[in-house]
């Protein structure tokens, strides 16, 4: 039993996971997540992953924003399951922040709104915050266990609000707020940018383009007072994130380089999972004596026992090594490590976690009674 991780989880309200590309984020989160459902708790897991994995693993088919019931545990517990639309969220979250109905409309009616909407919804990583942060405050969830986006580089999801707020504060936007609103130097700025537009739209288009990014700038205004209160939610104590890594040179590294970027960024980050850590108990331990078992109980002749049993020494070497080396690495991580953070290795399973059984067999190994990897069973 892994009882820091356990009492970690139970006394968090948002869980994020987060680390490289393909490193078992998804499979994680939906373990989890299982875990806090086992002991009671009414868990959401969100998932943006366009592989539709959390679904495949939970074995159900949210969309669209529509959360599913995955399972209901014997504790009394559920976890449900939402698979995040970003361009769902993202006009969502623009038709709240706007001041009227019809700011919002005029904005989401414009032909240019669909370029910018599908642009900005893009950004997975921060409509997945804003969404978690909306979920956060509704309080319909003991946990909420947020699985972060495949990225390119880890670290995006965490500058994604920082992003998010630079883009909204862009000049542009700021030349188009509305006139009563703008200072006498924005107004300014405002009369030249229609002039600069003016040269290149023909003055046909110009009141609604202007009129669009005007209105746009309004709601923007809204979003960045939205964007400081994710933020917070990040920072605040009752969310955590847990790194996950894959054993392998480059991927602790990088979970090394993530967590010291999330104590630059005041997040709380006390737990390291490697996941598929290649286990082969039988390493230090001999071959039984094959020749036995293939001539004589078996009937093979001298030749044809000859090559199996070389075939398994070779083989019995070769696993062998792979579990070795991933023990050295993991050693390395583990020295490498701050005080503050434990590591947690989870074996590589025979079998692809893919449904819900597979995935409570990753939370058994967890919480529950299978040893882990270089456990004693
Ligand atoms: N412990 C495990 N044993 C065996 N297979 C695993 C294990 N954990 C994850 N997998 C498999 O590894 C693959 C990647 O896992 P997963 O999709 O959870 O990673 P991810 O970090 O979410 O990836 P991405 O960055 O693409 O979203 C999947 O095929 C999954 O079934
Ligand atoms: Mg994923």
């Amino acid at each position: 039993m892994n009882s820091a991780l356990a009492e970690e989880l139970l006394g968090r309200r948002l869980i994020v996971c987060a680390g490289g590309g393909g490193v078992g984020k998804t499979t994680l989160s939906a373990a989890l997540a299982l875990f806090l459902a086992r002991r009671g708790r009414r868990v959401l897991v969100v998932t943006i992953d366009p592989a539709r994995r959390l679904a495949e693993a939970l074995g159900v088919a949210p969309e669209g924003n529509r959360i599913v019931e995955a399972t209901r545990t014997s504790a009394g517990g559920v976890l449900e399951a939402m698979m995040l639309d970003c361009r769902l969220t993202f006009d969502e979250s623009l038709a709240r922040h706007a001041r009227s109905k019809e700011e919002f409309e005029r904005v989401r009616t414009s032909h240019l709104y669909e370029h910018v909407a599908t642009a900005l919804s893009r950004t997975h990583e921060y409509m997945a915050l804003e969404k978690l942060h909306e979920l956060h405050h509704d309080g319909t969830y003991d946990h909420i266990v947020l699985d972060t986006p495949p990225t390119r580089d880890a670290l995006g999801f965490l500058d994604a609000p920082q992003r998010m707020l630079d883009f909204c504060n862009e000049r542009i936007f700021r030349w188009f707020v509305p006139e009563d609103e703008g200072s006498r130097l924005l107004r300014f700025g405002r009369e030249r940018a229609l002039w600069l537009l003016g040269r290149v739209v023909d003055q046909g288009n110009l009141g609604p383009i202007a009129e669009f990014l005007g209105a746009l700038a309004g709601l923007f205004g809204g979003f960045r007072e939205r964007v400081r209160d994710v933020q917070a939610t990040l920072r605040q104590d009752g969310t955590t994130f847990i790194l996950i890594a894959s054993p392998g040179r480059s991927s602790m590294h990088e979970a090394l380089y993530f967590g010291r970027k999330m104590r630059d960024y005041g997040l709380r980050h006390r737990h390291l999972l490697v996941n598929r850590v290649f286990d082969y108990p039988f390493s230090e331990r001999p071959l039984p004596p094959l020749e036995a078992l293939f001539s004589q109980t078996l009937g093979l002749g001298a030749a044809r026992a000859g090559r199996l049993i070389t075939a398994c020494e070779k083989t019995h070497q070769r696993l062998a090594d792979l579990a070795r080396r991933d023990a050295e690495q993991l050693a390395a991580l583990a020295s490498a490590l701050p005080d503050t953070m434990q590591l947690t290795s989870i074996p590589q399973l025979d079998l692809e976690p893919v449904e819900l059984d597979a995935v409570g067999t990753l939370t058994d190994f967890l919480f529950g009674t299978i040893p882990g990897p270089g456990e004693e069973p």
